[in-house]
This record gives structure tokens, sequence and C-alpha cells, in this order.
């Protein structure tokens, strides 16, 4: 596609190309239509935050003097995502000569044409209460809720302005308030383009096979397929590969941690073992799994020995089997009986995934070698009743070895750590669900 465009004060016609992805030209087709909204949804890193900043960077090239805000719900996430994407690509393009200025405490960049863009978070609609906007691009738009998407299109009417405002996302459930404006019954300012994280043919293969490994069962649906489907009957439906996994993690500074490790006992079902370092500030890093059957006590015992050879505060495991524990204390791995009210557990675990609307950080992150954990979290559900319904107050004995074992870590470590008793009702107070 190529751009032209005259900058107001340098006198010369803008002119660079870019390879769009077909999901891509058909999202640039619908915005140039000229309707006001236009959501692209689907799978993570199908490409929508490049096409959308792009279609920001065009609109401060081809309308001098434009005013626009490129948006996410929190500082952090802007800052390093959305945000970093457009100001690559202004690298990218080599247009870092049309920027008069980036004034990085105002997070303000401004164009030799005249042209703005604010990028902020919408923690806080109030920083975009008193501005004019020509544009708007919101990304990630299912973080935020649909008065925060109000009060900002209210914003669009500068003067002889295109006033388009471009949303991305991915999917969440169907009972989400983008689902019911963008697909439901759409009005005809509002359109949507959907695809897969496949079809971005920019993406490494390596990287689409990683993820293929790393979501599972509904997740898939929704994260790769880019389907808008509820996570209905899910245990731990604020779990998030995207952002509990990572690569891995530097224990540089072993004084900074305490290293714990969680049993769940099993022979002709999965023996697992969590192995667990804990920060100053109590926050959780699952560094590594053994998963396996059909292995008798001793052998067990030797390979959580012979792994990661360093000091452990305790190690927690299911109580159920009194005789593993002790014999595990016989051969030198001293074990304590775990927390095991479930329903209790579950609402702590669920605490430490749910992301924390002031620090936009979870409780707990899982080394992504931890496969096993990883899958089972998609997969853990609540029992159905006979009328279909979930019944949120006992898990499915399937799935739940892995889940068993975090579980175990985390309600004893609590119940080692703070007040919290077996009546205690655990409130998800501030924290933010993915559902
Ligand atoms: N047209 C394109 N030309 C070159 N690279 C592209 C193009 N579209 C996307 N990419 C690259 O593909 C990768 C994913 O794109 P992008 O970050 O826009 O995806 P996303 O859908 O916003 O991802 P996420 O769901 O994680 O937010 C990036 O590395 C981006 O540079
Ligand atoms: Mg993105």
């Amino acid at each position: 596609m190529l751009i032209p465009a005259t900058l107001k004060k340098h006198n010369y016609n803008l002119i660079f190309e870019i390879a769009l992805l077909q999901s891509q030209k058909e999202f640039a087709n619908k915005v140039n239509k000229g309707k006001k909204y236009t959501l692209f949804s689907g799978g993570i890193g199908n490409g929508k935050t490049y096409i959308c900043d792009f279609l920001c960077l065009k609109m401060c090239i081809q309308y001098p003097g434009i005013r626009g805000v490129i948006a996410r719900r929190t500082v952090t996430s802007l800052k390093r995502t959305t945000q970093k994407v457009f100001l690559d690509m202004l690298t990218k393009f080599g247009l870092w000569d049309f920027v008069e200025k980036f004034n990085k405490s105002d997070n303000l960049l401004t164009f030799k044409n005249g042209s703005e863009i604010y990028f902020i978070d919408l923690e806080d609609i109030t920083k975009v209460m008193g501005m004019e906007l020509g544009f708007a691009y919101v990304d990630e738009a299912r973080e935020i809720k649909e008065s925060v998407f109000l009060a900002l299109i209210g914003r669009l009417r500068q003067k002889d302005m295109p006033l388009q405002c471009l949303l991305s996302t991915n999917p969440d459930t169907p009972a989400h308030w983008l689902y019911k404006l963008f697909y439901e019954n759409p009005d005809d300012e509002f359109q949507v383009v959907d695809a897969k994280t496949n079809e971005n043919t920019y993406l490494p293969e390596s990287y689409l096979s990683t993820l293929d490994k790393v979501y599972h069962g509904i997740y898939k649906e929704r994260f790769l397929s880019g389907k808008w489907v509820a996570f209905e009957g899910l245990v731990y439906n604020e779990f998030n590969p995207s952002v509990h996994v990572v690569d891995g993690f530097d224990f540089g500074d072993r004084q900074a941690y305490d290293f714990y490790r969680a049993i769940d006992w099993g022979y002709t079902n999965p023996f697992v073992c969590l192995w667990i370092a804990v920060d100053r500030d109590n926050n959780f890093y699952v560094f590594d799994e053994i998963y396996i059957k059909n292995y008798l006590l001793p052998d067990l015992v030797r390979l959580v020995k012979e792994r990661h050879v360093i000091p452990y505060i305790t190690t927690y495991a299911d109580p159920s089997e009194p005789q593993n524990i002790n014999y595990f204390a016989s051969q030198g791995l001293p074990v304590e009986p775990a927390y095991n009210r479930v329903m209790p557990g579950i609402q702590l675990v669920k605490e430490h995934f749910a992301i924390n609307t002031e620090t936009d950080e979870p409780k707990i992150y899982i080394g992504r070698n931890c496969k096993n954990l990883i899958r089972e979290l998609q997969l853990y559900r609540w029992h159905e009743s006979k009328e279909g319904k979930h019944e949120k107050e006992e898990p499915v004995k399937l799935d739940d070895h892995a889940c068993d074992a975090l579980r175990y870590f985390i309600a004893s470590f609590k119940r080692g750590k703070t007040d919290f008793h077996d009546t205690d009702i655990i409130q998800l107070q501030g924290l933010r669900s993915y559902e």
C-alpha cells in the first residue's frame, strides 16, 4: 500500500510501502469507508496493534493538525505494547524526521505538520474529558468498561477530521459489551474484522508451535482461533497463558527468594511435584514440575531430591497419604501435610491469578517448562449438575493433579503466613479477572 501525504511544514510528498496481511487490508478498507467504529478482533499476535497503530500514523500524516489518542487500560501495558509498536514503526519507516517532539513526561507525540498523538491509559477517564479528538484507538478494548468507551467516543469532535475510533482486542465472553455492540446488534456505524493467530504470516513458525503447545481447550478457541467463547465451567478463568506463563526466571540473588516444593501423590494417576520461589512481596514463581505416572516411592524420593539441590523452607504434600509422607521423611525428605480444604484453597489460587488493578500484575507466574500445570489450569472444571449448571462448589476430579499441588502450596503458604482460617471467605477485591 502506498501512502502519499503532504506535510504542512515540509512541502513534499511522503511515500512509503507497507505489506499488509489479508485481514489487515480488510480492516483498512473498512476504516476507509468512513464508518465510525471499527474493531479488529481475534487471536493473539494476529497483527491488530500493528495495523491500528499504522492507521493512526497515516491519519496523522494525511490530516495535518489532527489530534488523536492511542490508549490502553493501564499505563504499564500501554508503554510495553501499543506505544512501543507505534514508536518502533516510526523507526522502521524512517519517520522520526517528521516528528517535532516526543514529550515523554506527557506522553505526547507532536508531528511537524501539527498533528498530535496522546498516549494515555484509560484508568482515569478524566484525562480525555477536556479534549476534542480527530481519532482514537483503544488497544485490548475488552479490558475497559463500556462507560469509558462511551466517554471516549464522546470526545470525537475535532472539526474537519475523520472522527474514526479504532479498537483491537482478543475475544472475551459473548456476554461482554464489545460483543453485544459489534456482533449481536451492530449498528450501521459498528464494524468488525476477525482473524486467527496463524493468519499472521509474519509470525515465526517456532512461535506458532509454542503457542499451540501452551494453549488448550477453550483457551485455544479464544486466544488462537479468536472465537468469542465463554470460559463456562472453568475453575481458573483468571488464568491467562499470555499473562502468567513466562519463558523462564532468573533467581540470581538467591537471598531474595524462599524456595518451596508442593506434591500431589499418584501412581496410576500422575505424581506431581512443583518447585516454587517466593519473593519478598510474596509473589510466586513456579519454575519446575515433575509429572509422572507409575513410579514407586523410592524412585520418587530420588527424583525430587536430585532436582534443584537448594535449601527449601518446606515441601507441602497432599495430607491424604500419611504413609507416603512418613516414607519421604524417613528418606531424609521432610514433607508437611498441606492444608486441604478445597474451596478456600481454590479461592486463594484464583485471587493470585487475578490481575491487581493497581500494579497491573498477578501474584503468580509459571515457567513455560511446566507444561502439565499450564495445560491442567486450562482444563480444570467445575462439576456440572444434571440440569447442565456448573455448581461452583466442587471441581471435577480430572486434570486436577498439578492444580491440586499448586493449591496445596498457596493455601498452606497463606495459612502459615497470615491469619487466614478455614472459615474465611476471601473476596476478590480490587482484582480483575479475565472472565
Ligand atoms: N503488516 C505487517 N508487516 C510486518 N510485520 C507485521 C505486520 N503485521 C504484524 N506484523 C508483526 O507481527 C507481530 C504481531 O503483530 P501485533 O503486535 O500487531 O499483533 P497483536 O495482534 O497486536 O498481538 P497481541 O494479541 O499480542 O496484542 C509483530 O511482530 C508485528 O511487527
Ligand atoms: Mg497487540
